[in-house]
This record gives structure tokens, C-alpha cells and sequence, in this order.
């Protein structure tokens, strides 16, 4: 299977979940998408990422985001994890995680990483637009958690940078400074931005974030 890239149309598929069997397009609906995966069940640093997603799922909501996990584990098996993910991590995991025994999405996703492990998936990130392209993708090894906060700060970038003609520098957060994208002028960016435009550098031009 070939690598999926950013901007590619993400795979659909139907698969056995903690939640029953679920179509991935119908499940996402019209909104944006999150799907992660996880080397197995009965792990330390999965129980950890799992309850601390589930802490999260308001923040993921209110961002119009529908998370999905991964794990090659059977329902069974996720079934007893889950109770010990809520018991452990003092939270109720609200979203399905994927029961993918035979591993058909790991393999879509590309999710095996051989050279890491034959057999465990790696803890990859995909997050999907309302228009189900692949907007971001992230890698992690299995002995490296992931930071929460981080996927929530660049499904901000994402979405602002959707629908402002902007991007995101460095370390940016929600409501700070942005840039102004390279494909507009700063004659037409002083236009558009009516909180000002700073010009830096003719290439560097920053506005206040023209959601807030
Ligand atoms: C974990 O989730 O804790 C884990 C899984 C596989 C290898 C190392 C750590």
C-alpha cells in the first residue's frame, strides 16, 4: 500500500469498533476528523493517551472533530481495556477505537511500520476535513505519547488557515498574531484585515488573528 500524503482523499472503510460496526465517512459526517492509532491494548502509554482523548472530547466537539482510535486488538479485548482506561485514568471513554484484528486499516493508513515493529502499529495521527482530505499527519514512535494539546492547536491552525486567507508561525496559539499568506499583497491584505497589518518584511506580514 502506498503511503497516504497530505491532500490525498482518506480511505473510507467499515470496521468493528468498541462501538459496534461503523462506516468511517458516515461516522464523520460533514465535519473534521481525527484518527489515531495505538500499538495495542493493555499498554501503559496507550491507557494514558486513550483516557486523556476522552478528557478531551469537548474540546475535539466544540472544534467540530470526531475522534476514532485504532488498535489491532479484538472488540473483546478493547471491551476489558476500556474498563480499565476508565478506572485508571478517572474518565469515560466516549469515542470508538477500531478492532483491527486483521489489521485491513492499519494497512490502508499505513499504520505498520516494519523497520519499527512487524506486528504493532505506530502511533500515527491523521486528522480529515469536512471535504475528507488528509490535512495532517503525524508519526510517533510507540515509546512516545502524544501531546493533546498540540493536536488541538494545529486543528486551530487548520481551520483558521481554511477559511483566512493566513498561516501559523512558530509556537502560534488561538487568538495570537498571524501571518498573512504569501499569495496576497499587503495592499490587499490591508483590505481584508481590519485589525491592521505590521509589514516586517515585504515576505513577513502579520495581522491579529481575524477570528478574535
Ligand atoms: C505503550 O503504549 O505503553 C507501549 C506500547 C508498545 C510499546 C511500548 C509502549
Amino acid at each position: 500500500m502506498a503511503s497516504i500524503r497530505l491532500g490525498d482523499i482518506a480511505p473510507d472503510f467499515t470496521a468493528e469498533t468498541s462501538q459496534g460496526e461503523l462506516n468511517f465517512y458516515d461516522y464523520l459526517g460533514d465535519g473534521w476528523g481525527i484518527l489515531f492509532s495505538h500499538p495495542a491494548d493493555f499498554t501503559p502509554v496507550c491507557t494514558t493517551e486513550l483516557g486523556t482523548a476522552a478528557k478531551f472530547k469537548d474540546e475535539f466537539e466544540k472544534r467540530n472533530v470526531k475522534m476514532m482510535a485504532l488498535s489491532v486488538d479484538g472488540a473483546e479485548s478493547h471491551a476489558e481495556w476500556i474498563k480499565d482506561i476508565n478506572e485508571t485514568q478517572n474518565t469515560i471513554v466516549n469515542f470508538p477505537i477500531i478492532a483491527d484484528e486483521d489489521r485491513k486499516v492499519s494497512d490502508m493508513y499505513d499504520m505498520i511500520h516494519p523497520n519499527a515493529n512487524d506486528t504493532l502499529t505506530v502511533r500515527s495521527v491523521f486528522i480529515v476535513g469536512p471535504d475528507k482530505k488528509i490535512k495532517l499527519i503525524l508519526t510517533y514512535p510507540a515509546s512516545t505519547g502524544r501531546n493533546f494539546y498540540e493536536l488541538l492547536r494545529v486543528i486551530d491552525s487548520l481551520q483558521l488557515t481554511a477559511n483566512h486567507k493566513v498561516a501559523t508561525p512558530a509556537n502560534w496559539k488561538h487568538g495570537e498574531k498571524v501571518v498573512v499568506s504569501p499569495s496576497i499583497s499587503t495592499e490587499e491584505a490591508k483590505e481584508i484585515f481590519s485589525g491592521g497589518v505590521e509589514e516586517v518584511k515585504p515576505y513577513l506580514r502579520l495581522t491579529p488573528d481575524p477570528t478574535t
